[in-house]
């Protein structure tokens, strides 16, 4: 069998949102309501975990109300062609539950929790979270999500995951949280770039880049379609 070629996906809230997930910088700042610093910041979080814990919890809760839309759908059908890894901004499970094999939940999950004393302690978590919960060493559980004013443990491994990409997708994300918006800067010279996002014109970058400025749902089926006839 031939070398398959190596595809990353990079998706943020956009290709959740026609499964009725809210992006975050789509509703003039506010997300479901909320100061995004005020629920997903660490300063946040030590001013008043109580309403963190019930943000999240909401957010977890939704999980049951909400399905994989078609782009998550083409995006886990591409594995059957090619070698596909998803590098999520997003912390719901829906490309999981599309099928994804393989996906990097840059900025955690909400379907994990863990220690606020111990970061290795990470727990599969799927109730609500309140305070009083505790880790196996005593400390208080918080939401297993990277919040602003922390670091992104897994960017060394995003990095050099996007290196090796033959064909490069970017789906859903307005790219202005760093780091996760400067991976674009590796991808190799010669790897095609796709950019699905209503605003992909307003996305400025200095990559030439196949823009489609239409929803993911519709957008990515066509894509995949095309990839898998022209570099299958
Ligand atoms: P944003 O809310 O910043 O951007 C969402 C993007 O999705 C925008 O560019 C929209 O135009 C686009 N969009 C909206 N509807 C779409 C659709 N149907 N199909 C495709 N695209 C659509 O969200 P992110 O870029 O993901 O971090 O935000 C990055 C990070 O900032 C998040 O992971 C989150 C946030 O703070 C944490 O919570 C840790």
């Amino acid at each position: 069998m031939h070398h398959r070629k190596k595809i990353i996906v990079l998706t943020g809230a956009g290709i959740s949102a026609e499964s009725g997930i809210n992006t975050f910088r789509d509703a003039g700042g506010l997300w479901e309501g909320h100061d995004v610093m005020e629920v997903a910041s660490i300063e946040g979080w030590h001013k008043n975990p109580e309403l963190v814990l019930d943000f999240y919890n909401q957010r977890r809760k939704q999980l049951q109300y909400v399905s994989p839309n078609p782009a998550h759908f083409a995006i886990a059908h591409l594995e059957k062609f090619f070698e596909v890894i998803v590098v999520t901004q997003n912390v719901d499970n829906l490309h999981e539950r599309a099928g994804s094999s393989n996906v990097m939940h840059l900025h955690g999950e909400l379907l994990k929790v863990r220690s606020s004393g111990n970061p290795n302690l990470i727990y599969d978590w799927d109730e609500d979270l309140c305070l009083g919960d505790f880790c196996d060493e005593g400390h208080q559980l918080r939401p297993h999500i990277v919040w602003f004013g922390e670091s992104v443990p897994m960017i060394p491994q995003a990095i050099s995951l996007v290196q090796k990409a033959d064909i490069f997708i970017i789906v859903g994300t307005s790219l202005q949280v760093y780091p996760a918006s400067g991976l674009i800067d590796y991808v190799k010279p010669d790897t095609p770039i796709y950019l699905v996002d209503p605003k992909a014109n307003e996305i400025k970058s200095h990559h030439r880049v196949h823009a489609f400025a239409e929803k993911a749902g519709i957008a990515l089926p066509e894509i995949a379609n095309q990839l898998i006839q022209n570099h299958a």
